[in-house]
């Protein structure tokens, strides 16, 4: 069958919208109609070539929800009907880190950026019987998506897609660096560093966390007004102020317990380190660009201040359980996520999307099919 989708031919090119051929689910594969997809960073950090991936073309997109319309030999996980959000790691169940209780480190994750599903073929082809990868194994920005069934998490049919589609990335991943990863405790202060479509899901978590004083920091003004809507008690416009000293300042000259850096510079991971106070928990959720090989970080001043410096990927959850719990909170409303969309755009116009993400007038862009 046919399919629309956005694929990537080159770095630094437009995405390009065209029709491909969609091959049907393989054994343990399903076929997902798309109703929305968030347009996250880390697409884009593909697109810009800051993220190196297995083979081009590639269609981009990983953080989706729809409805499950056909399935493989040997699927068990959902049937046709079912209401699904993409996983962009999958969780395999079976492997040593989904049995630990850590499926956002399934071994299935290595093969996530190199195109092909899991069993080495492709699914898409382009008109000249070119194969197009998958990111994640999705390539969600597509009409439908055929993926493994490891990669999909069923979920209550009451939910709008365009804001179900969000915690399957965004959401998931900053909520949980807050609760999961950092454990940031009740009464303690937190600074989240950028508070785009993931940071202001760190505010989130941070505040259900029960964090007293959280800290916003970003270099527009706007994404500062929301910040507030999403739990920050105070905000700092990072493009007129000195984020450290105003974090000092806030904190009577100690730092925070907890800081997180949600953009993708080793500066700005440095200046969450410099705010952070001893013993304090300094964790990396924006991904920086693959040539990068170092932190400007002082190796003994990480030492005398004895803190912890950590990454984090998908808020560290078993996202099976992680994202059907993220929507139950939503449901009562202690989640907010109708307020993190704040443009809806079509297939065709991604690449404003993205333009407008850059430009900073979304918190989340998405895109709506049909
Ligand atoms: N670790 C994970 O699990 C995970 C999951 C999703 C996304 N990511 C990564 O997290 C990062 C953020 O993603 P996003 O979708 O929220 O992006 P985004 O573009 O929506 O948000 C980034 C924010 O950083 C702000 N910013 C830029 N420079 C700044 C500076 N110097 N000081 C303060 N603020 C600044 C921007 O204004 C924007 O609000 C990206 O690198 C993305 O790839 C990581
Ligand atoms: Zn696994
Ligand atoms: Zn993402």
């Amino acid at each position: 069958m046919k399919t629309r989708a956005a694929v990537l031919y080159a770095p630094k090119e437009p995405l390009r919208i065209e029709e491909l051929e969609l091959d049907e689910p393989h054994a343990g594969e399903v076929r997902v109609k798309m109703a929305a997809v968030g347009l996250c960073h880390s697409d884009y950090h593909v697109a810009a070539g800051n993220r190196p991936v297995g083979m081009m073309p590639m269609a981009l997109g990983h953080e989706g929800a729809g409805v499950v319309e056909s399935v493989g030999d040997g699927v068990t996980r959902c049937q046709p009907g079912d209401h699904v959000v993409l996983m962009f790691i999958p969780a395999c169940g079976k492997c040593k880190w989904c049995l630990a209780g850590h499926s956002h480190a399934c071994a299935e994750q290595t093969a996530f950026a190199k195109g092909p599903q899991r069993d080495g073929t492709y699914r898409l082809h382009n008109r000249a019987g070119q194969n197009i990868g998958q990111f994640c194994m999705l390539g969600a920005f597509s009409e439908y998506v055929v993926a493994h069934e490891d990669s999909v998490c069923v979920i209550d049919k009451d939910y709008p897609f365009n804001v179900a589609c969000l915690v399957g990335c965004g959401v998931a991943g900053g909520f949980g660096a807050a609760v999961h990863r950092a454990q940031v405790t009740p009464g303690s202060s937190v600074l989240v560093l950028g508070v785009g479509g993931v940071g202001m899901n760190v505010l989130q978590g941070a505040h259900a966390a029960g964090a007293l004083t959280i800290i916003a920091a970003d270099v527009i003004e706007q994404k500062l007004t929301w910040a507030k809507e999403f739990g920050a008690t105070h905000v700092v416009n990072a493009s007129k102020e000195d984020v450290v000293a105003r974090v000092m300042e806030l904190t009577n000259g100690a730092g925070v317990d907890f800081a997180f850096e949600a953009i993708s510079s080793p500066a700005t991971i440095a200046q969450a380190f410099a705010a952070t106070a001893k013993l304090g928990t300094i964790v990396v959720v924006g991904l920086t660009p693959a040539a990068i090989d170092q932190i400007p970080i002082s190796p003994l001043q990480l030492v005398l201040s004895q803190k912890t410096l950590m990454g984090t990927l998908y808020g560290a959850g078993n996202q099976r359980v992680e994202i059907p719990h993220l929507l139950d909170l939503y449901r009562h409303g202690r989640l907010k996520l109708d307020e993190l969309v704040t443009q809806t755009y079509a297939l065709d116009d991604i690449n404003r999307g993205y333009a407008d993400m850059i430009a900073g007038k979304n918190i989340r862009g998405v895109i709506q099919f049909d």
